[in-house]
């Protein structure tokens, strides 16, 4: 996307469209939205002696959330049209809004043909969220609404991008402005590289695939290096997890560690560990519902390259390291059976009691080998228990961990980022059924209900006496209901947005 600055007032914005936003009015009964003064809504009414909102009322437009009112502008202002849409209730009014709002622009932007849209920026505070704030989402949602994943559809069924550039009357100066819109296109990019790689099919993204995936976002950036272990070096490790869960499959596994150095030194070193089982069958555990959609179980995997790709071009002055744990969980005469013993690279026996666990599984040998570069904070990210839709749904992330100030820190994040999450207890007593069998652990049967909290516990130890945090996004790495920047059902690349601010903000 394009980015111009302009001192033009909105009636000689030279776009295709230009939007004006309007809020519902408070109170049970809907009535008509009111023009607002800031956005030059009121100038745009007043060339038109008030046809605009004559409209407003005529075609009982209320400003609900994502609702639009479009009117072709017959050359009588610069832009051939103007979008009216929906804001909400002025109390509801968060930076989410304007992600939302973003998200529909460029969709109706899109639908017309649109390749410019224009707007005039809200210099001020409103509701608490400053200029920086509100534009950085708006961008954001109108890069998450430019992807779709249609590569696999006819040319002709595919809906064109038209939209590339958006036309911002800004007063003052803009070279700040310039910059955020900057972050947001590459926090949204970011976004949709996860979201592309989680989307695609589990014939088209093996482990191999996703390491060649993250090989490209190395050779793009001088900043960034790949490492990318096969079968050998994942035996030589003794990586006897991700080798219990891979050995069923015809697929070899791969083990993938990115690094983006800061220019200058960094004492903080965050390590980000990922999930990659590029398809989950459940093993000999076969999965009897939901196979179709377990091409989505490396979406953990998926946000950290998304991350590293952002990284390059972000430049914090923190030291990042990402590790991937990838193959694929299939049954075969070769599959770990249940009741299987294991020894993992950090020596603990696991007996697999039921091989569809097998996430927490390939994640304790990469957390371990993680440890030894001494990092400040891990953070792993998984698609790790279906109980994770249970406690918190799918519009909630649940984090665990054991650093109180790194949680508080995530949470912060994600809620810039319009990416919630929630805390989750690790409840210790929980663990005494992992004690039971005949190995140091077992890899499922804690004994309670609580599965997202039983798949915590079982990866506490591996991150040693490091400050870790796990964020189970078995639920939210994935949309069923598209909203106004997903829009389609698919892969939505959480937390890629949640980590990068967390990064940044360091
Ligand atoms: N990949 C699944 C979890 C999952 C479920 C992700 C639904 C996305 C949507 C994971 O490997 C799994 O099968 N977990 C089991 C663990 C159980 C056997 C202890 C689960 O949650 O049922
Ligand atoms: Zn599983
Ligand atoms: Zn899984």
């Amino acid at each position: 996307m394009n980015f111009k600055f302009t001192k033009e007032s909105i009636e000689k914005i030279n776009a295709d469209l230009v939007f004006v936003v309007c809020f519902e009015k408070e109170g049970e009964k809907p009535v008509p939205a009111t023009l607002q003064k800031m956005d030059g809504a009121q100038d745009l009414d007043k060339i038109f002696a008030g046809k605009i909102s004559q409209t407003i009322k005529e075609r009982q437009f209320f400003g609900k959330l994502g609702e639009t009112l479009l009117i072709n502008t017959f050359g009588k202002i610069t832009a051939k049209n103007i979008l009216i849409i929906g804001g909400g209730k002025p109390k509801t009014f968060t930076t989410e809004t304007e992600r939302q709002v973003g998200g529909k622009v460029t969709q109706v932007a899109n639908a017309i043909k649109a390749e410019s849209v224009g707007a005039v920026l809200e210099l001020g505070k409103v509701h608490g969220t400053s200029v920086a704030e509100r534009l950085q989402a708006f961008v954001e949602g109108m890069i998450l609404a430019s992807y779709s994943f249609d590569i696999f559809k006819k040319e002709a069924c595919r809906i064109p991008k038209t939209l590339k550039t958006f036309l911002i009357q800004a007063k003052g100066n803009t070279a700040t402005f310039q910059k955020v819109c900057a972050v947001a296109q590459v926090m949204g990019d970011a976004t949709n590289l996860a979201r592309d790689l989680t989307n695609k099919p589990s014939n088209k993204i093996t482990p191999t695939a996703l390491a060649n995936a993250a090989q490209d976002v190395a050779k793009k950036h001088k900043n960034i290096s790949c490492k990318v272990w096969g079968l050998k070096e994942i035996k030589a490790q003794k990586m006897g997890a991700l080798l219990a869960v891979s050995q069923g499959s015809i697929e070899p596994p791969t083990f993938i560690h990115l690094t983006y150095k800061p220019s200058g030194n960094s004492k903080t070193k965050v390590a980000l560990i990922g999930k990659g089982i590029t398809f989950d069958s459940g093993g000999l555990n076969l999965k009897s519902r939901d196979q179709e959609f377990m091409k989505i179980d490396m979406g953990g995997a998926a946000s950290v390259i998304g991350v590293f790709e952002a990284l390059a071009i972000l430049k914090p002055k923190i030291q990042v390291e990402g590790f991937i744990a990838s193959c694929e969980n299939m049954p075969s005469g070769s599959a770990t059976r249940p009741g299987d013993i294991l020894t993992t690279r950090a020596g603990t026996t696991v007996e697999v009691i039921n091989t569809d666990a097998e996430g927490r599984l390939v994640l304790a040998d990469a957390l371990d080998y993680a440890c030894e570069f001494n990092p400040t904070y891990m953070i792993d990210m998984a698609t790790l228990t279906g109980g994770a839709a249970y406690a918190l749904g799918e519009l909630v992330t649940p984090i665990l961990g054991n650093d109180k100030r790194l949680i508080s820190l995530l949470l912060a994040a994600g809620q810039k980022a319009g990416e919630r999450s929630w805390e989750l207890p690790i409840i210790q007593d929980y663990k005494k059924g992992y004690l039971k069998g005949p190995a140091d652990l077992k890899n499922s049967g804690s004994g309670s209900m609580a599965s997202t909290i039983s798949g915590a516990l079982f990866l506490e130890d591996f991150a040693r006496k490091n400050k870790w945090v796990h964020m189970d996004i078995a639920s939210t790495s994935w949309a069923e209901e598209p909203n106004n920047y997903h829009t389609m059902i698919g892969a939505t690349g959480n937390p890629v947005r949640t980590l990068l601010n967390f990064l940044m903000a360091l």
